[in-house]
């Protein structure tokens, strides 16, 4: 084996340190552009205010109805509020490929079909319960219930949703139908879901991360620091933005670490020049990056005595899964590596091959956890709190075996010394944060009446 060659192909997706502490650097002026008054307007990447004020207290009840619209599933959910006291119910309905990429009216009208469906099977028909609306794309946020989507990020493209405010559009379809009633209270995105939802239990928890289909991360802000605030500023005076990271590097800000294999990512994306941190990070993408170096090796002979597949040439077709399944084999012959190789109807593979598409896997899931680490020293820097704890959701962290790991790591050698913070696992976030803030907003709304 020519172990030379095949280091010089995998070679870009090793970044030093400084690379990664010249990139926090390039975010947080990011960061610092997005909140700013004047600034914001040609920002990238958006800071977008939340309205979410104050983290639950435990003392949130009711019933609330949820949705969870944008990961790997749509859900609607029905969640008991008792103090700490949390019982849910959901059910996973299917939204299908041209209805992603088909009209707005079309995806509301199924949103609002599945609510309906579930209100029946759930015996909820003839009562109006609150709802919180887990959303996790873009949104300009003009109040807690009022959310404009400022363009599609992941695998949608409806036509006429961007620009609109997206509780509207859930209304409008609820109307259409006539035979159901919910009173959509508060929008979030994923991000807000899961800090809510660990918030509950935990009260230094200040950033949300999600690693899934898409990246993106939210944390506690001082209003002062917020410069387009409109809200009020009664105590606390703090509110979550939503920094919408993953268009981080849409103004070339990543280029001096991106590798031909991440260009072609790009290229072939339904949002080209579009959320370039997120192409290099998430779970829709990773895959993909693997799959082109790997045919990359073959083509040059380097794997598989250079015989690949169809299934191997496909776009698409190299599952994240497989990264997190392919380095998960230790001591054990890479039996998950070579179920892998089957399932790609790869004619020929060695004990070599395993090793060598591993270590492939290895470098690019090692760079996503790297490169989200320095998002998240960047922000743990900038909010400067003694002791932070971190929400975290999404397939990747959760399935991938070292993502947790190496994180901690480099997150551990980013951060400026006397800063402390845990990296924890969110609980339903979409589900239970939707539903704490519309709890919230539900008291609010009773004490105006
Ligand atoms: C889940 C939430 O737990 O995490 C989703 O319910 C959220 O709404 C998700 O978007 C992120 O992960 P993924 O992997 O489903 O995109
Ligand atoms: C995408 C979305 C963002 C969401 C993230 C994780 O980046 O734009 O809103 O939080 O994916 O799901």
């Amino acid at each position: 084996i020519d172990t030379e060659a095949i280091e010089n192909i995998v070679r870009p997706f090793i970044l030093s340190d400084d690379d990664y502490r010249k990139l926090m650097d390039s975010m947080l002026e990011n960061f610092n552009k997005g909140l700013g008054k004047e600034t914001n307007a040609s920002a990238r990447v958006k800071m977008f205010q939340t309205y979410v004020k104050s983290v639950p207290d435990g003392t949130e009840s009711g019933d609330f109805l949820a949705l969870d619209l944008g990961g790997t599933n749509f859900r609607v959910l029905l969640i008991s509020l008792d103090g700490k006291e949390v019982k849910m119910e959901s059910k996973i309905y299917l939204i299908p490929q041209h209805i992603m990429l088909g009209s707005g009216v079309q995806l509301f009208d199924h949103i609002a079909e599945c609510i309906f469906k579930f209100m029946k099977d759930h015996d909820l028909m003839g009562k109006t319960l609150p709802l919180g609306f887990t959303f996790s794309f873009p949104c300009r946020q003009i109040g807690l219930d009022r959310a404009v989507l400022t363009n599609w990020t992941k695998g949608f493209k409806c036509e006429g949703v961007e620009g609109n405010d997206i509780v509207k559009l859930l209304h409008e379809a609820i109307e259409r139908r006539g035979d159901i009633q919910v009173n959509c209270l508060a929008v979030i995105n994923d991000t807000v879901g899961a800090l809510m939802s660990c918030a509950h239990s935990d009260n230094s928890c200040a950033i949300g991360l999600i690693l899934g289909t898409g990246t993106n991360a939210c944390y506690i802000e001082r209003l002062e620091n917020v410069e387009l605030w409109d809200g009020d500023w009664d105590e606390p005076q703090q509110v979550i933005i939503n920094t919408e990271w993953g268009a981080y590097g849409d103004d070339g800000a990543l280029d001096f670490v991106k590798t031909e294999y991440d260009r072609k990512v790009d290229k072939h994306s339904i949002n080209p020049g579009k959320q370039v941190y997120e192409k290099m990070i998430s779970g829709m993408y990773m895959g993909e990056i693997v799959r082109l170096v790997l045919v990359k090796l073959c083509k040059h002979g380097l794997i598989f005595g250079g015989r690949g597949s169809e299934e191997l040439s496909t776009m698409g077709r190299f599952y994240t899964k497989y990264v997190s399944e392919i380095e998960s084999d230790v001591n054990d012959h890479f039996k998950n590596t070579k179920q892998v190789f089957e399932d790609l109807m790869i004619p020929n593979h060695t004990e070599e091959d395993c090793r060598i598409v591993q270590h492939v896997c290895c470098l690019i899931s090692t760079r996503a956890a790297y490169l989200a680490s320095a998002g998240i020293a960047c922000l743990l820097n900038k909010m400067n709190r003694p002791d932070v704890a971190v929400a975290v959701d999404g397939s990747l962290y959760r399935f991938h075996p070292h993502f947790h790991d190496l994180m901690v790591e480099k997150i551990t050698q980013l951060l400026n010394p006397g800063i402390k913070f845990r990296l924890m696992l969110s609980h339903d976030g979409s589900g239970k944060g939707a539903a704490l803030v519309a709890a919230v907003a539900n008291r609010v709304q009773q004490q105006k009446k």
